[in-house]
């Protein structure tokens, strides 16, 4: 897709509101500005607002990237940015500020919801952490996510992280959560789940947890909303209290994950 740069900048409020936006901001636009006009283009002389899941197919092969490529390993337009190096015994708050830019403003925007819908803070935490390995890998996040936490996590928070990615597709307007358009948008209006994520959905919906991952579908942000700008401080005590930080810095404790921490530290090393 090539991107009307000009038009850009004016779909979030002109020069003056895109200098204000961070990196992460500034990539959350973009995103949103692209699917609005992934949906027109796929509208267009047809009536449909939605692309149908073999149009979204026939992309595959006119892109140089994967679609679930992790944020950091590709470019959006251009090349690739020159990565700030991470400090020797690095700590989540240090991934936050030099690793998960893409991110970060979509799951802070989700755990500032989650505190003034008066979520546990198990649940601030999976918010605040729920999309973050996207800058790593994108397809399967939940899991990779919850792999990523789960050493130094509440058993809760990377339940909720694990199967959010799953309950995504499955509305519970009981609860508060419908289906989102920009789902229709990214996988096809026609699209029907994997049936491993239809078989996760039947479990999860049974299980004595279910509205933990439920409720940070609930509290998702797939809206960008430029006008909210959320600190990563608010959430030093919930951080504090709930994530076991490792002395020796992430990726360097000896955990079984340790090496997607690294990887994250240093995505530019050839091997
Ligand atoms: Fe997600
Ligand atoms: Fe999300």
């Amino acid at each position: 897709m090539t991107l009307d740069r000009r038009a850009f900048i004016a779909s979030v409020g002109g020069a003056g509101a895109f200098a204000l936006l961070g990196p992460s901001g500034k990539a959350d636009a973009l995103e949103v500005y692209q699917q609005q006009r992934l949906n027109e283009a796929a509208g267009t002389g047809t009536g449909r607002k939605f692309p149908t899941v073999a149009e979204i197919e026939a992309q595959i092969d006119k892109s140089p990237t994967r679609k679930g490529v992790g944020n950091l390993f590709a470019a959006r337009t251009g090349n690739v940015a020159r990565l700030a190096p991470m400090p020797e015994k690095p700590t989540l708050m240090d991934f936050f500020k030099l690793r998960f830019m893409a991110t970060s403003n979509h799951v802070l925007q989700s755990a500032n919801r989650a505190v003034k819908n008066d979520m546990s803070e198990e649940i601030v935490l999976a918010c605040l952490l729920h999309d973050v390995v996207q800058d790593l890998i994108k397809v399967d996040h939940g899991w990779w996510g919850a792999q990523l936490f789960e050493p130094y996590v509440p058993e809760k928070t990377a339940f909720a992280i694990r199967y959010h990615q799953a309950l995504r597709f499955y509305a519970d307007p009981p609860n508060g959560y419908v289906y989102p358009d920009l789902y229709r948008a990214m996988f096809g209006e026609d699209y029907r789940p994997e049936p491993y994520i239809e078989a996760t959905y039947q479990m999860v919906r049974k299980h004595k947890w279910y509205l933990e991952p439920r409720m940070v579908t609930v509290n998702d942000l797939y809206a960008f909303d430029p006008n909210t700008h959320v600190d990563l401080q608010q959430f030093t005590d919930v951080i504090g209290r709930h994530f076991k930080q490792p002395k020796e810095g992430l990726g360097f404790d000896g955990s079984p994950v340790a090496h997607m921490w690294r990887s994250l530290i240093r995505p530019d090393a050839p091997l």
